[in-house]
């Protein structure tokens, strides 16, 4: 019988789907996902929403002032995709490395996503030129008809939208963000090695009734929302695959406490104080923790055509407790397994 692991070195990994917001959110919230990750991908769906090269610039600058400055941190910055964005301004971006990628919010799809693109027509001139230049598409990817069913949405979109841009657009790069769905998993998977998809922590872990069984749970609501057990299951395969279309992506979305406990709360879960270890929870259960750095810490940058990061960071089996509520003068926000103990910690390279 094989000991069981106690420690795993890995090098650091990179959070390819992070909302950092911005004020006094930014820096209650940042250091959180600088602590664990050497590099983020921002999302850019502020009010107003990041559009231009000048905007991302200034708020890369916030995000790296709200860092402490022993903190070895890159934010990558993403352009937030409107009918009207012109796809010059996109490519400047992108070659004067300020914009990594571009987020597609179908309209109305999520938080601060009023602005987002009505319809994928509105922007075909944009993607024929990120095809051209090998610029990543970022996608939310949910419908937002209100005759289809919220749990049906992941799947609608693949089939309506996901389904035929690839078809106009068979270079694009796209990942399809925290997927949630057995469909999105077999979607990736028979794509071409320009598509990819990021998991959460979350949705590896809980399924639908941790959200609604014995009582509604309004930290546990996100969007996508939390689906049933065997896409749950279909997203733990493919997180442990080794498949280097699946990794990391956190979408920790912080709202305060009282933007979530209300009687129409914000969607989003906000797990960067203990994003790392939530992921070695799934992939020890797993049998997989020998896996958990390829997810981590090397198909995210093989993906995005970045070198892989050198130094490296251990998790350690040894029990912590989740704070209830994380916060400073101004807001509180409630983090993911809140309260809880959780058997995984994680170490910086100086051990603290
Ligand atoms: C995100 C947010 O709050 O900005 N919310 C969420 O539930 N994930 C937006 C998003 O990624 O959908
Ligand atoms: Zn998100």
């Amino acid at each position: 019988m094989s000991q069981q692991q106690d420690t795993l070195t890995i090098r650091r990994p990179d959070d390819w789907h992070v909302h950092l917001r911005d004020g006094a959110a930014l820096k209650l919230v940042a250091d959180y996902t600088a602590r664990q990750f050497a590099r983020a991908i921002i999302m850019p769906n502020l009010t107003p929403p990041v559009t231009t090269v000048a905007a991302a610039r200034d708020y890369r600058e916030r995000i790296l002032a709200a860092v402490p400055a022993e903190r070895n941190f890159t934010p990558l910055m993403t352009a937030y995709l409107t009918d009207q964005i012109s796809a010059d301004e996109l490519a400047r971006g992108f070659d004067e490395q300020v914009f990594t990628a571009c987020k597609l919010y179908p309209a109305g799809a999520t938080t601060n996503s009023s602005s987002g693109v009505t319809d994928v027509a509105n922007i075909r001139g944009v993607l024929e030129r990120m095809q051209k230049i090998g610029m990543p598409l970022l996608i939310h990817g949910e419908v937002v008809d209100p005759e289809i069913d919220i749990f049906d949405r992941e799947a609608v979109f693949i089939e309506r939208i996901l389904g035929p841009m690839l078809k106009d657009f068979p270079a694009l790069k796209v990942v399809l963000e925290h997927i949630t769905t057995e469909d999105a998993v077999q979607f990736v998977s028979d794509a071409g090695p320009n598509v990819a998809a990021t998991i959460t922590a979350h949705h590896l872990e809980i399924n639908r009734n941790a959200m609604l069984v014995g009582g509604i749970r309004p930290h546990l609501f996100c969007l996508p929302v939390l689906k049933r057990e065997k896409h749950r299951l279909a997203l733990r395969r493919a997180a442990v695959s080794g498949d280097p279309k699946f990794f990391l992506g956190t979408d920790t979305a912080p709202h305060t406490r009282e933007a979530k406990e209300t009687a129409c709360g914000c969607a989003g879960i906000f797990s960067a104080p203990i994003a790392m270890e939530s992921y070695a929870k799934t992939f020890d259960e797993e049998g997989a923790l020998d896996r958990l750095e390829g997810f981590s810490s090397e198909f995210g940058p093989r993906f995005y055509g970045l070198p892989v990061n050198e130094e490296t960071v251990t998790l350690r089996r040894r029990e912590q407790r989740v704070p209830g509520v994380i916060e400073n003068e101004h807001l509180s926000v409630v983090p993911f397994h809140a309260g809880e103990t959780l058997a995984w910690s994680f170490e910086d390279a100086d051990g603290s």
